[in-house]
């Protein structure tokens, strides 16, 4: 029987990755965490395409878009994402990739050299993908689809959390900042906005833990 494609989409910090993860173990799916690649093409912009000013030069990130290879490989039971052929799994968390990713995001350059990519690894079903446009632009026909939100506060204490599990140091006014700003960046962008597609499934989890909401979605995914 072919395995299903799902799409989990929704705001920044609602646990869309780490549920995704999880399903993804207890359905034997394949995960892939695509806000990691836009994460990828950001830290390569700050490493390579900076101009005087210490901005990024996006003419020039363009004419380079080619020389990326992002790629995700299993190391102790987790996809750790290489950019050719380094691992870039901590450097994609810092706060000066986060400042940044939502502007290259919105790039239709950016975007569709990542299309490709997301649908080739969802051709023969057996995927998760959660990212802002899985449901509505990368995946419109997916089997399931998700969309997950939650309030500003609780977001911003999980990033918090998460960053400082990380030893990312920040405080929780910069990230709230981060989250408000990249939220409104996705959802105004001309090019494949953060939205809920009409048949996807809004689940609140501002007052559910992650094992409630996983608890919920499977409960969705009922003809496996
Ligand atoms: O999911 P995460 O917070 O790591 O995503 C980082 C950023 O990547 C988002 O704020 C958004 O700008 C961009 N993104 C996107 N489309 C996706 C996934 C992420 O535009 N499918």
């Amino acid at each position: 029987m072919r395995k299903p494609v799902i799409a989990i989409d929704g705001y920044s910090s609602t646990g869309k990755s780490s549920i995704s993860k999880i399903i993804a173990q207890e359905l034997g799916l394949v995960h892939m965490d695509t806000g990691a690649l836009y994460r990828g093409i950001t830290y390569f912009a700050l490493q390579n395409c900076l101009n005087n000013e210490g901005e990024i030069n996006l003419s020039q990130l363009f004419a380079r878009l080619n020389e990326i290879h992002l790629e995700f490989k299993p190391i102790d039971q987790e996809l750790v994402l290489f950019l050719n052929g380094i691992n870039i799994s901590n450097e994609i968390r810092r706060n000066d990739v986060a400042a940044n990713v939502s502007l290259i995001a919105c790039q239709k350059e950016v975007r569709d050299c990542l299309l490709e990519t997301q649908r080739e690894i969802a051709k023969n079903g057996g995927v998760i993908l959660d990212g802002r446009d899985i449901g509505t632009v990368v995946l419109p026909k997916a089997d399931y689809k998700f969309f997950l939100t939650a309030s500003i506060e609780e977001r911003t204490r999980r990033r918090f959390l998460e960053l400082q599990s990380l030893g990312i140091e920040t405080d929780e006014n910069a990230v709230m900042r981060n989250l408000i700003n990249r939220d409104k960046i996705d959802s105004e962008r001309e090019v494949a906005p953060l939205r809920k597609a009409s048949d996807a499934i809004l689940i609140d989890n501002t007052h559910l833990s992650k094992k409630e909401t996983i608890a919920l979605i499977l409960s969705q995914i009922d003809d496996i």
